[in-house]
């Protein structure tokens, strides 16, 4: 039997012991009690172990099926998008392929034609003959066929009051060529050979026509596989470096300097802003993504405005362009891939997806705003992108 004992001495005047006081206790009762609440700790701690494993298991089942669900989106999404980037390859490798077709047909008679038709031209005829093929390159693409039509009629009068013969299919040449006005090249048109003059001259201007159109399809394909690259992170090898995102933007602008030449005033309201962390690359397609839709909204005509700021944890870089504006019904669209209001040819509509994508990828966002004549592109980057990890 568990007993407990008390005990305490009992002092005399002197203060030495005389006696001593025990008492006995009967403590079997509460050794029990101690004994089963100590049971108890043990199989509650083997309880909570056992719940917290099932619990655990219970997150882990769900985390895979959410990465199941998670990658079975993706996988419908990007079925959805071979199909739009098979159509998109399509289309400029079968510019590519015409061109290079129509090139190798004309380039031979060209070659072996070009050097004795030259030799049989005065300096001056010479000289009329590089105006012809400069202005010839300057076509201007973006005429309906019914502005074509008229022009040409009144290409046959111009012709036709100036005695030339056969009027009507020397008009149909200079029009193919993107040629309305035959002022400065009557001289070449009165000559004995002008039809043979022509046919090389109509060659040429198809052969620098096809390089560009080459050109412009090489580009566009090359952008659907960067998007399909973007969206697949195939290129996750790439490094975020700090960078400098004015330099990023200016160089943009340098690229763009062709289209900006002609009529369009660039204002730069730049503050100076510390380097962020990014995929510079990618970063330049953003820009490069908003600057185009600007330019293109704006037909190459009017103010296009950048600002970069810090504003707390980001830097803000807006975007904004006086052209004709998004209307309300479609801004919910914008950044679905392949949604364009652009025509075949000038724009897939993968544009914004991928600015959107790349922004992912920096933990950052993008805004817009529109009405008719101002339409500002708001893109936040987190000035630390490791304190935005939520
Ligand atoms: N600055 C802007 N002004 C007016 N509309 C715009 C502007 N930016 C985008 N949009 C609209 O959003 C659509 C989608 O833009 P996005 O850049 O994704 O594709 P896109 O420009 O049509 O084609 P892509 O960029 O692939 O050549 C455009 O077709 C256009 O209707
Ligand atoms: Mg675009």
């Amino acid at each position: 039997m568990p007993i407990e004992v008390w005990g305490t001495p009992i002092y005399d005047d002197k203060g030495k012991v005389s006696y001593a006081i025990a008492a006995f206790a009967d403590i079997t009762q509460r050794k029990q009690a101690e004994k089963l609440v100590a049971e108890y700790n043990r199989t509650l701690e083997i309880q909570v172990a056992e719940r917290t494993q099932e619990l655990k298991t219970a997150l882990d089942n769900l985390q895979t099926t959410q990465e199941e669900l998670i990658q079975s989106e993706k996988m419908a999404a990007l079925g959805q998008l071979v199909a739009g980037v098979a159509h998109e390859l399509n289309t400029p490798l079968g510019a590519i392929r015409s061109s290079a077709g129509n090139m190798i047909k004309f380039l031979g008679p060209t070659i072996t034609n070009l050097p004795s038709l030259l030799q049989s031209l005065s300096p001056a005829e010479t000289d009329t003959f590089s105006q012809l093929m400069y202005r010839s390159l300057q076509k201007d693409m973006t005429l309906t066929a019914r502005e074509e039509r008229k022009l040409k009629r009144a290409l046959i009068r111009q012709l036709e009051g100036e005695d030339i013969e056969e009027a009507d299919d020397i008009a149909d040449t200079l029009v193919d060529m993107g040629i309305y006005e035959a002022d400065d090249f009557l001289s070449l048109l009165q000559k004995g050979d002008r039809d043979r003059i022509l046919e090389i001259a109509y060659k040429l201007s198809e052969i620098q026509r096809g390089t560009q159109i080459i050109n412009t399809a090489a580009d566009r394909a090359s952008k659907v596989v960067f998007a399909l690259k973007t969206y697949a992170r195939y290129d996750s090898s790439e490094k975020m470096v700090q960078s400098n995102i004015t330099q990023g933007i200016e160089t943009v602008l340098t690229l763009y300097q062709n289209n900006l030449k002609h009529g369009v005033e660039v204002i730069r309201n730049f503050a100076k802003i510390p380097p962020v962390p990014c995929y510079v690359d990618q970063l330049n397609q953003v820009w490069t993504n908003l600057i185009h839709n600007a330019l293109q909204a704006m037909e190459n005509k009017g103010t296009l405005t950048l600002e970069i700021l810090e504003e707390g944890k980001y830097i803000k870089v807006s975007v904004t362009d006086s052209g004709k504006g998004i209307p309300t019904e479609i801004m919910p669209k914008i950044f679905t891939p392949f949604f364009t209001t652009k025509p075949p040819g000038e724009g897939s509509g993968l544009g914004l997806d991928i600015v959107k994508k790349i922004l992912d990828k920096h933990r950052g966002k993008i805004e817009a705003a529109s009405v008719p004549g101002t339409t500002t592109f708001t893109v936040f980057l987190p000035v630390n992108f490791h304190e935005t990890i939520s």
